[in-house]
């Protein structure tokens, strides 16, 4: 019989996301690598305290045991099966990111970030469609305690999996099922989705301009709906849906009915009880963290459809009162 080799997981930023599905897939077997910036070296090694939001229970769980590399250059002589991205979309443009996939050799890569650039940012870099996997985050993970929490004992990364919601995945059918079974076996759940490339650019297109609207609201419901913000967002939501639909086609059912403010907000207010975090706490906190990135999205439906003669005015409203209140003047 053959041995049957440690599958060998290289997990590419250390943050939310990447202790999370490190962390799973260690789970299941897995020998991790983290890949983090030099800064972050010891700190990573030092080992991590998660809260699975899931379980019963406030105490941390340990998560350690694995290797931590800052440079391509350390992965040499070294095989990986799988190199999860979890880096956001603006952190995958870089010289790092080809060296990185060169010295992968060929191993999977596997991106999970939705930008609409992002896959040819992937192949510039070397990341050919034959080895790449795309997936979606489904999960909420976030540094605790979030401002006013005081349930954990010490600080930690909480995470939570939503019901029914299971992280897809798509891409070359054995590399796709390699992933989903390492993830799967460590608890994380993950499915197979028929084309992900084409699907997770609408949820953003969507996501993205409310969120906008809710940071120019001052990260209530209340204070972004007070304000006619949200409205403003929704109207947003409508022009990058649309922007997005040019693109790639028929959007996923039922996703145009969120950019209703009303019918969001009826939603979220339906599915707060079941949300086992601060909502409003987290988005402001995550997407203060990634704001780069907010406005890298919003930038891009706004060039997207200009090009495409469709209008972009409540985006351009968003993005321009987005500059003002982040202190770098009026947007063109
Ligand atoms: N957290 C969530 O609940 C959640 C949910 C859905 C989607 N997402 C998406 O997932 C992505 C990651 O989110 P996150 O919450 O994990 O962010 P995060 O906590 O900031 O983690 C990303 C980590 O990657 C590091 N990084 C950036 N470039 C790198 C590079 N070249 N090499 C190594 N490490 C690098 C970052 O370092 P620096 O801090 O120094 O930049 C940071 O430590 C974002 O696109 C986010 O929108 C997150």
């Amino acid at each position: 019989m053959l041995p049957v080799t440690q599958l060998e997981v290289l997990v590419v930023g250390a943050g939310s996301v990447g202790q999370v599905f490190a962390r799973h897939y260690q789970l299941g077997g897995a020998r991790v690598t983290m890949f983090v910036r030099d800064k972050y070296r010891a700190e990573v090694a030092r080992g991590f305290d998660l809260y699975p939001l899931n379980k019963r229970g406030r105490a941390a769980v340990r998560f350690d045991g694995f290797d931590v590399v800052a440079d391509a250059k350390e992965l040499a002589g070294r095989r990986f099966d799988q190199v999860l991205l979890t880096v956001s979309s603006p952190a995958l443009r870089g010289a790092w990111l080809p060296e990185l996939i060169r010295a992968a050799g060929e191993a999977t890569i596997v991106a999970l970030q939705p930008g609409l650039d992002d896959r040819s940012v992937l192949a510039a870099a070397g990341a050919s469609e034959a080895r790449l996997v795309q997936g979606m985050i489904s999960l909420i993970s976030y540094h605790a305690p979030l401002p006013g929490e005081t349930r954990f004992p010490k600080p930690g990364m909480a995470y939570w999996f939503p019901p029914l919601s299971p992280s897809p995945f798509s891409g070359p059918a054995e590399r796709t099922a390699a992933v989903i079974a390492a993830l799967k076996k460590g608890g994380l759940p993950a499915k197979q989705h028929r084309d992900v490339p084409h699907s997770a650019g609408f949820p953003s297109a969507v996501m993205m301009p409310y969120l906008v609207a809710l940071e120019l609201g001052g990260w209530t419901m209340r204070g972004t709906a007070r304000t006619g913000k949200l409205a403003l967002g929704g109207r947003g939501a409508r022009e990058a849906l649309d922007v997005v639909r040019h693109l790639l086609g028929r959007a996923p059912f039922g996703l145009g009915a969120l950019t209703r403010p009303r019918l969001l907000r009826a939603g979220l207010w339906a599915a707060r009880p079941l949300i086992p975090l601060p909502l409003e706490i987290y988005l402001k906190e995550h997407f203060t963290k990634v704001g780069d990135q907010t406005r890298e999205f919003l930038d891009g439906y706004i060039a997207k459809g200009r090009s495409a003669g469709l209008p972009v005015a409540a985006l351009e409203q968003l993005a321009g009162e987005l500059a003002v209140a982040r202190g770098g003047g009026a947007a063109n």
